[in-house]
């Protein structure tokens, strides 16, 4: 009865969307997403999604149980699907050779055993993970090991949602991009996928490549976004010492079409799960190459996020008479961007520790990332509250501190909120997201990023 039957492993931020739009956009095939984890496989069957993503649970709706399932029956969906995406996290590693760099590929592997272990009928293997260039190589050598003459075909088809626009960039990308070996198997398993996607994206749209462009095209990708970002943070500390603008510079600069305006918002710095684990593995290829200056020159924009972080946390010590002991500090937000409950990587994590060891009192608050922000901020000792209203969070407070863009904040009554802080009132805005000059009328001191502040003494 389906055309197609498709599974994937690893029902994550990327498993779980990706495999929805497929199945909502072409009933005719069978969509099977399997995980190691119970809990996010039970959450995936019910309508408290385990992601908080716009948009997701329609498009999930529309498809589950019609022909999209979710299941922790990982030997069944290899065994009877033709097309397999891999998933699965990719972190950096955190010991052994390698540690705080290389890739850490250990679930990827375990899943590429599995496949191999449980297949009978020939698959086709899609790498959906980002992954470190070649991995296509060692995944052909662990299927091709298997004595039983299965044929395997690896495709790499690299993910470029963003979080928190999931679901349009899937139905409306920019690009998809698929790789494969150009021989005629591959060519011909590449052209599966090119038909799967052919359902809803214009065919100008879907770029196929060789393999290896396929792959290290997902790292570029990232890497070259990642670094408009260190480059408008690089100049925001300039502007904050010359009276310039960094919205101003960003909208002159960003006017050029050559240049483009997009990823030219200043910030408290990138976060998110893979800016800084694909620019380390970036690093880690180069280096492992022998291209130390290549290694070099991407590192740097990871250190320049860095320098914007600490250098935000400098400012709210310096600014507020250098010693924050026992003051209120209420964080706005916690993930690491708008409409999203994903906390990891954020700036949030590295500021409210950093202002917890100089003995604040810091308060969060967020809309949709309290949970997490928990479970990240566990082990921290000292004064630490989570609060889901705005306006609680900063009762008390002597600054407020704007981490996540999340619109609401600029449309709240900030002159309540005055009013209920201790006074000299200070707020540091790391999304430069306020009307900054109602703010100061109010009565604030204000610090937007990259702008001189305004201050009432
Ligand atoms: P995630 O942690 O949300 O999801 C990964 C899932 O894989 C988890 O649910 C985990 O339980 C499951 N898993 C791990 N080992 C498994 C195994 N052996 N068998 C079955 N399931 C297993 O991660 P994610 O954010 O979805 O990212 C997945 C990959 O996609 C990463 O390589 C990431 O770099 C890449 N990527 C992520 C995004 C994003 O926005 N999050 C965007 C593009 C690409
Ligand atoms: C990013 C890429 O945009 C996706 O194309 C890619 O698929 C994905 O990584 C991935 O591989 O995981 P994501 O991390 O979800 O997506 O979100 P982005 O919108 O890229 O934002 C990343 C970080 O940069 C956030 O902390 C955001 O606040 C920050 N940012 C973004 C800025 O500080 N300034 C900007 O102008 C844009």
């Amino acid at each position: 009865m389906y055309s197609k039957r498709i599974s994937c492993i690893g029902a994550g931020y990327v498993g779980g969307p990706t495999m929805a739009v497929i199945a909502a956009k072409c009933p005719q095939y069978k969509v099977n997403v399997v995980d190691v984890s119970e809990a996010r496989i039970k959450a995936w069957q019910t309508d408290t999604l385990p992601i908080y993503e716009p948009g997701l649970l329609e498009v999930v709706q529309a498809a589950r149980g019609r022909n999209l399932f979710f299941s922790t029956d990982i030997r069944t969906a290899i065994r009877e699907s033709e097309i397999i995406f891999v998933s699965v996290n990719t972190p950096t590693k955190t010991f052994g050779e390698g540690e705080g760099k290389a890739a850490d590929l250990q679930y990827w592997e375990k899943v590429a055993r599995e496949i191999r272990r449980e297949s009978e009928s020939p698959k086709i293997v899609i790498e959906k993970s980002t992954l470190p260039v070649k991995t296509a190589q060692t995944m052909e050598n662990i299927l091709n090991s298997n004595g039983k003459k299965v044929q395997f075909e690896v495709i790499s088809n690299p993910e470029f949602l963003a979080e928190g626009t999931a679901i349009k960039d899937l139905l409306n990308p920019d690009r998809v991009l698929i790789g494969s070996r150009e021989t005629p198997e591959g060519l011909k398993a590449r052209q599966e996928i090119v038909d799967i996607y052919a359902n809803w994206v214009p065919k100008e749209r879907i770029l196929t490549s060789n393999i290896w462009s396929s792959e290290l095209s997902k790292l570029v990708a990232n890497a070259f976004l990642a670094q408009r970002i260190s480059s408008i943070n690089s100049i925001s500390a300039l502007c904050e010492k010359t009276d310039a603008s960094v919205q101003e510079v960003a909208n002159a600069v960003g006017m050029d079409t050559r240049i483009g305006s997009q990823f030219l918002k200043a910030s408290v710095g990138f976060g998110g799960s893979c800016f800084k684990k694909d620019i380390l593995n970036l690093v880690y290829i180069c280096e492992s190459y022998g291209l130390h200056d290549v290694a070099h020159y991407w590192d740097a924009v990871l250190r320049m996020n860095e320098y914007q972080e600490s250098r935000f946390v400098k400012t709210v010590i310096r600014e507020m008479f250098n010693t924050i002991v026992g003051k209120r500090i209420a964080l706005f937000g916690f993930a690491f961007k708008a409409n999203t409950s994903d906390t990891r990587e954020t700036p949030a994590i590295y500021i409210a520790k950093k202002l917890l060891e100089e003995k604040a009192e810091v308060v969060i608050t967020d809309p949709k990332a309290l949970e997490n922000a928990r479970l990240d901020l566990a082990g921290s000792t000292g004064e630490l509250d989570f609060v889901s209203d705005p306006y609680d969070a900063a009762l008390g407070a002597h600054a407020v501190a704007v981490m996540t863009e999340w619109n609401l904040y600029s449309s709240l009554d900030w002159e309540k909120i005055y009013k209920s802080m201790e006074k000299p009132a200070f707020v540091f805005d790391g999304r430069n997201i306020l009307d900054h000059a109602r703010l100061h009328k109010i009565g604030f001191n204000v610090y937007p990023l990259g702008r001189p502040p305004l201050k009432h003494f």
